[in-house]
Order: structure tokens, then C-alpha cells, then sequence
């Protein structure tokens, strides 16, 4: 563990994270349920799923249901997408209204429907466009404006530089870089060293984000980007402990693991309500049995038809469960002898 992530972050004299290791936003996965236990288990900082800037567009179940906010976590940060200055900041006033203690801006994605549109990481191309969306949203709010986005738009351009620049001189509090640029997607060698002329570069936090799914790679991060934390993303996907083993806090034993997966099951079903949580529910508990070293189980899981067959399901295999992982930890220990 390294010491310096249980380090507070402070944004304002009235917000600070509690710790360095933050849970990635990522739309359709870190949902309430996902960000109620990164947290649980001492995630500093959790983020919404990206919700549109353009509020006529908030008005179906899913828009609200990740719009969301959790009493128990601090700050509730809020993610926002859109490439018009005007329309960004009246909608980060709207959120804070609603409760919003924090609105993050996405100029990492790389996705079409955001970038046909000029956001995400597009703007990249665009660094007046970045300057002057983040400045109206600091103006337009009283709550700490932070940004993601990537070290540039090839592996060899310096737009995530000049991105970080213009935003911390339009006023954001901190800066999210994944480590890779837009056209390596989510694919490819990250390259965390591109990251520290930004750190050194700027007065604000910076967390450094891709690929990082374990203490070594942590360290590894934080070594070469000189970044002031983490952020995490897949790694978190059916290890929702990963923050615990991050900050030094003991892991869950494979039976509470177990329950822990059971547990985020239903919290999916009550979220969403049975008919959608049973298939949201799916993709999460795909990658609990993946890390559970459980493939023919997950195949099995995976063509359960409701919500009460995969909780009976899930009760009924969790010995089974259990002994995959651990004949999987057992050989991964014989291997390294
Ligand atoms: C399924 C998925 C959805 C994502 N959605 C978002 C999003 O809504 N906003 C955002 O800024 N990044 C999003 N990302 C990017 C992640 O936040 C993160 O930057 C990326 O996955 C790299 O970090 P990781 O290797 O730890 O996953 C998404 C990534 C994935 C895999």
C-alpha cells in the first residue's frame, strides 16, 4: 500500500475526498449500487455514470436513476458531457440545486454518440472549447469543478496537457487523466509517464487512471505520473474490496466475498426493480464469477430468466463458487513456488 493514498484531497475549503483512491465513472456500470459498496469499502471519491448536459434529455427512468444521490457518500460528484458552454453550466446549477456536491466534466470519452456531438474526448481538438466549458461551469456553481480526460489525441500529441492547463486556468479543482489518448480507446500499452510533465505542470490534484487493478499496479501509476491518486475503473468490476486491499485495509475472506456478490445482486434487483435489475444484473455478476476463476458458472448465470432464479441460483452455487476460487488460488500459489 502506499501511504500517500490515504492522504485527503482538498478541493475547496469546504469539499476535500477523504482519500486518493477514487472509483472511475462508467456509464451503465458504476451505478448506486456499485458506487454504495466502492464506497463501503473506503473509496475516497466515487462518481456518477455521465448524465447528459441537456436536461429535456432527463427525463427517462434511466437518466434519473443515475442522477441519483447518495446520502452516505461525500462529495455526491456528479458527471456531465456536452460541448455547449451555456448549456453545461445551467445544467451543473440544476444539479447542485438537486443536490450535487461536486460536477465533473467527460473530455475522455471516446464513445461516438458523445464525440459525433464534439464532447467527450473530441474536444480535445478544441482546447478554447475546454477553457471556456469549464469556466462557465465554475461560474455558473459554488461546488468544485474537476475534469477527465486523456493524455491527448494520438499516442504522441500533448492535447491532455494543454487540456489540463486551460482547465485549471479556467478554474477546476482537480484533474483525471487516463493514461492513454483517445485514438488507443481502451486498448493498448497505458503510459503513465506521459502523465507527470501534467502534475508537474499544474498546482491542482491530478489522479492518474487506466488499467490499474492491484497495489502493484498503484504503485506503478502514482511512480511514474507523480499524480496526487488513483482512479479506478475495471479493476473495481466484481472486486468491489479492491479499494479496502488498496488502502491497506484487510480483504473480505472468500466466503464474505461470496456474500458480497449476493449482496450487490439484490441491491441491483431493489435499485432497478426486479424485471430490469435481473438483467443489469448480469454484467456484474459475470465479473464477480470471472474473478472467482468460475467460467462454466458464469455461462450458467447467464441464461437465468428473473431475478428470484439468480437469487436462488447464487445461494445454491456458493460452495461451488467457493471452491473454484480457491483450487484457482491454490494453483496460482503452486505456480509462483
Ligand atoms: C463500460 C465503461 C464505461 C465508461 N463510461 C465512462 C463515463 O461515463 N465517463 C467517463 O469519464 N469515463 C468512462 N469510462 C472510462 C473510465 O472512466 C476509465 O477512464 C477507463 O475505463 C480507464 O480506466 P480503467 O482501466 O481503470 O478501467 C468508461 C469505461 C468503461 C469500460
Amino acid at each position: 500500500m502506499t501511504q500517500s493514498l490515504l492522504n485527503p484531497i482538498a478541493l475547496s475549503p469546504a469539499v476535500q475526498l477523504r482519500n486518493a483512491v477514487a472509483l472511475a465513472p462508467m456509464a451503465g456500470m458504476t451505478d448506486a449500487p456499485m458506487r454504495t459498496l466502492a464506497w463501503s469499502f473506503g473509496a475516497g471519491h466515487v462518481v456518477s455514470e455521465m448524465v447528459s448536459a441537456k436536461p429535456e434529455l432527463w427525463h427517462t427512468e434511466k437518466s434519473r436513476l443515475r442522477r441519483v444521490g447518495l446520502p452516505e457518500i461525500n462529495p455526491n460528484a456528479v458527471q456531465i458531457a456536452g460541448d455547449d458552454p451555456v448549456t453545461m453550466a445551467a445544467s451543473a446549477q440544476r444539479l447542485v440545486d438537486h443536490g450535487a456536491q461536486l460536477i465533473d466534466i467527460n473530455f475522455g470519452c471516446p464513445a461516438k454518440k458523445v464525440c459525433r456531438r464534439a464532447a467527450g474526448s473530441a474536444l480535445l481538438a478544441d482546447i478554447d472549447g475546454i477553457a471556456r466549458i469549464v469556466a462557465a461551469v465554475a461560474a455558473a456553481v459554488e461546488v468544485p469543478v474537476t475534469v477527465k480526460t486523456r493524455t491527448g489525441l494520438t499516442p504522441e500529441d500533448n492535447a491532455g496537457l494543454a487540456a489540463a492547463v486551460a482547465a485549471e486556468q479556467s478554474g477546476a479543482a482537480l484533474v483525471v487523466l487516463h493514461a492513454r489518448s483517445r485514438a488507443c480507446r481502451f486498448k493498448g500499452v497505458v503510459d503513465y509517464a506521459r502523465i507527470r510533465p501534467i502534475t508537474k505542470r499544474l498546482a491542482i490534484p491530478v489522479l492518474v487512471n487506466g488499467d490499474i487493478d492491484s497495489g502493484a499496479s498503484a504503485q506503478e501509476a502514482l511512480a511514474k505520473s507523480g499524480a496526487a491518486g488513483i482512479m479506478v475503473g475495471r479493476g473495481a468490476m466484481g472486486q468491489p474490496w479492491l479499494f479496502a486491499e488498496l488502502l491497506g485495509q484487510p480483504v473480505p475472506p472468500l466466503g464474505e466475498r461470496v456474500a458480497i456478490m449476493q449482496l450487490h445482486l439484490t441491491m441491483l434487483h431493489d435499485f432497478y426493480g426486479a424485471e430490469s435489475g435481473f438483467r443489469i444484473a448480469r454484467k456484474h455478476i459475470e465479473a464477480y464469477l470471472q474473478r472467482f476463476s468460475a467460467p462454466a458458472l458464469r455461462r450458467d448465470f447467464m441464461q437465468l430468466d428473473g431475478a428470484a432464479a439468480q437469487v436462488n441460483w447464487l445461494l445454491a452455487h456458493a460452495a461451488a463458487i467457493e471452491d473454484k476460487a480457491s483450487a484457482h488460488a491454490c494453483l496460482s500459489v503452486d505456480r509462483a513456488a
